[in-house]
């Protein structure tokens, strides 16, 4: 069963976190320069039907494996459970802030989309790039201790 989990959290990894990496990197930039909503939001539209599916997926299958390690929700938000606690709250911070930016950019910036706000969506999709980099850092986390 761990194994089924790590399958589906790991292909929701490449989904959610490959996809804004192919965003931000190569079509933002584009989008940025010819002022062209229309190609941002025929990508959103394409991402959209893979990237949120994703995204629920990290988020069931992520509570299941956290749970698997720590079966006690008590534990999860006390200074008693350590590195594995911490690291289970890191990932329901990096959550909630990339909730709260999500939204912010779906119901506040999306519905106004022009070349004028172009670059104020570019921060916010720069925003959950990075968050979800650090997903990817901090899940590694559980496995690797970072040797610098
Ligand atoms: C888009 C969101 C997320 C991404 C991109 C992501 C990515 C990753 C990656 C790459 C790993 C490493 C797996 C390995 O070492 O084989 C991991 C592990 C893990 N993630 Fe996530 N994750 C996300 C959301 C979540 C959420 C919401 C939780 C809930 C607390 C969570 C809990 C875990 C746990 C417990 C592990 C350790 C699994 C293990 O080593 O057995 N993740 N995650």
């Amino acid at each position: 069963m761990t194994a089924i989990l790590l399958l589906l959290h790991l292909l929701g990894a490449t989904i959610w976190t490959g996809g804004h990496l192919i965003l931000a990197i190569t079509i933002l930039p584009r989008v940025l320069r010819g002022r062209d909503v229309a190609a941002l939001h025929w990508f959103e539209e394409g991402y959209e039907k893979l990237g949120m599916p994703a995204l629920v997926v990290q988020i069931i299958t992520g509570l299941w494996l956290a749970w698997q390690k720590m079966p006690s929700l008590a534990l999860w938000f006390s200074a008693e459970g350590g590195p594995v606690a911490q690291l289970i709250q890191a990932k329901l911070v990096l959550l909630g802030l990339t909730a709260l930016v999500a939204a912010h950019a779906r119901f506040r910036v999306i519905p106004r989309l022009s070349p004028a706000t172009l670059p104020l969506m570019g921060w916010h999709i720069l925003a959950v790039t990075v968050l979800s980099v650090l997903f990817v850092v901090v899940g590694l986390s559980f496995r690797v201790r970072w040797g610098f």
